[in-house]
């Protein structure tokens, strides 16, 4: 039986309506075989560019009993892939790296992307911003006491400023507990930092980050 993280369990719940799923990055395929199995997605491509998480996926669809629903393709992001596909999910790479696939895909006929960046969302969420696409869902999630960021974007248009791109408009307008509890901590180390900053610049660039990180949660 397959347990889903905090993580995966917040992005599944954003993969409703689809009609065929592509799981971008798949390796176990955790989520494209609980979005088929939750009735989320009427069918799903399971997606990675190695052998190796591929075998386990396969492994995994078969026990899942979803052998004739979720097919599993070796591909660089979306460069082998042929069929229509409505709803995109790609979880636990770069941003940068997520920028790439998406950036490299032949068509962009998508009608949601659920995203998410293990680092440098700031690139990724610049990427949506310049593609035309906006942000219509986040969340912040701790899992496992490391954080992390789903993005749910949609074809549209937005305009956002450094620190929402950084965090995220709809995370930052939430401030939900665990969001003020973690720039607390960001706030926190930075104190530190400044009480050992030497060079004047250093100092003023410490200074300017915690005020526009209190700006987020004051
Ligand atoms: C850290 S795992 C994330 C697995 C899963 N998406 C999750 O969030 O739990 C990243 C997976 O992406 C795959 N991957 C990396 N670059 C890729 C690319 N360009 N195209 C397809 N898969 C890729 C890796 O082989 C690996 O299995």
């Amino acid at each position: 039986m397959i347990t889903l993280s905090k993580r995966l369990e917040t992005a599944l719940a954003h993969l409703k309506g689809a009609d065929l799923l592509a799981d971008i990055g798949t390796d176990h395929a955790y989520l494209p075989i609980m979005a088929v199995k939750a009735g989320f997605a009427k069918r799903a491509i399971a997606v990675d560019n190695k052998e190796k998480p591929l075998t386990i996926a396969k492994k995994n669809i078969r026990e899942a009993g979803l052998a004739n629903k979720v097919d599993t393709i070796l591909s660089d992001g979306f460069s082998n892939i042929d069929q229509k596909i409505d709803v995109v999910s790609i979880l636990g790479m770069g941003g940068i790296q997520i920028s790439e696939i998406l950036n490299n895909a032949k068509s962009r006929d998508w009608k949601r992307l659920v995203l998410s960046p293990n680092s440098e969302a700031r690139n990724l969420r610049d990427w949506l911003e310049n593609n035309g696409f906006r942000i219509v869902e986040e969340d912040f999630v701790i899992d496992k006491r490391k954080h992390y960021q789903i993005i749910v974007a949609e074809s549209g248009t937005m305009l956002l400023d450094d620190l929402e791109k950084e965090f995220g408009p709809l995370i930052i307008k939430e401030r939900s507990k665990e969001f003020v509890n973690y720039i607390d901590t960001l706030i926190r180390k930075l104190d530190h930092a400044l009480e050992n900053a030497k060079q004047d610049s250093q100092k003023h660039k410490i200074t300017t980050r915690i005020a526009k990180l209190k700006g987020l949660i004051e």
